[in-house]
């Protein structure tokens, strides 16, 4: 089974990346996690042809290629980054038979704050409903107070969040493969 993962943060110590580096390090049987890079994309604009959408292409295929995506973002301003935003247009088209559509989808967050992305996971949440996606409903993983829950080289050392996230992951990937 192929899992796509996606980090909503393009910043190198980011601790969402983090998060999915330490989900993808459970090494479940019969899984292979692929990341997909938002970073290249190009501002969505339906008026792009040719090279310019070479990297929309790739990305497309990737999520189309996915038995299931894991998204692992930050909230900015209570709301989705815009770079995750932007990745999640360009693959939301035509409505309803987009490489979204009918994706089994979960969401992560990890933030500073104490609520952990909550406000973010709401928006996400909306977003891919609004594509037909299906997302994953329990358990939720909120990783608030990020910088106490993981250590300088960016590993995961909080116990509680570490058995939290292999619930996450069991629970996820059973639930992908009941409704894929
Ligand atoms: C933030 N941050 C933040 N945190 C939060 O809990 N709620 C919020 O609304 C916001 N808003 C926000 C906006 C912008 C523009 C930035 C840059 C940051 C803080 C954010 O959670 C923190 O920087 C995380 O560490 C970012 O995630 P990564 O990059 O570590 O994955």
């Amino acid at each position: 089974m192929k899992i796509v993962t996606i980090s909503g943060s393009l910043r190198q110590k980011s601790f969402n990346t983090a998060l999915l580096a330490t989900l993808v390090s459970f090494e479940p049987d019969d899984v292979e996690f692929e990341n997909a890079a938002i970073a290249e994309l190009p501002l969505y604009n339906d008026d792009l042809t040719g090279d310019a959408l070479l990297p929309v292409q790739r990305f497309r295929a990737q999520i189309t290629a996915a038995d299931g995506v894991l998204i692992a973002t930050p909230e900015y301003n209570y709301g989705i980054p815009g770079p995750l935003k932007n990745a999640i247009d360009w693959a939301s088209r035509p409505a309803y038979q987009a490489p979204f559509t009918q994706k089994p989808v979960g969401i992560l967050g990890a933030s500073m704050g104490v609520v952990g992305t909550a406000r973010g996971q709401g928006q996400l949440k909306q977003v891919l409903l609004g594509m037909a996606s299906q997302v994953f409903p329990y358990p939720e993983v909120l990783v608030g107070q990020s910088g106490k829950k993981f250590d300088v080289e960016l590993r995961l050392v909080d116990e509680d969040t570490l058995k939290h996230l292999q619930k996450f992951l069991t629970t996820y990937l059973a639930w992908v493969r009941k409704v894929r």
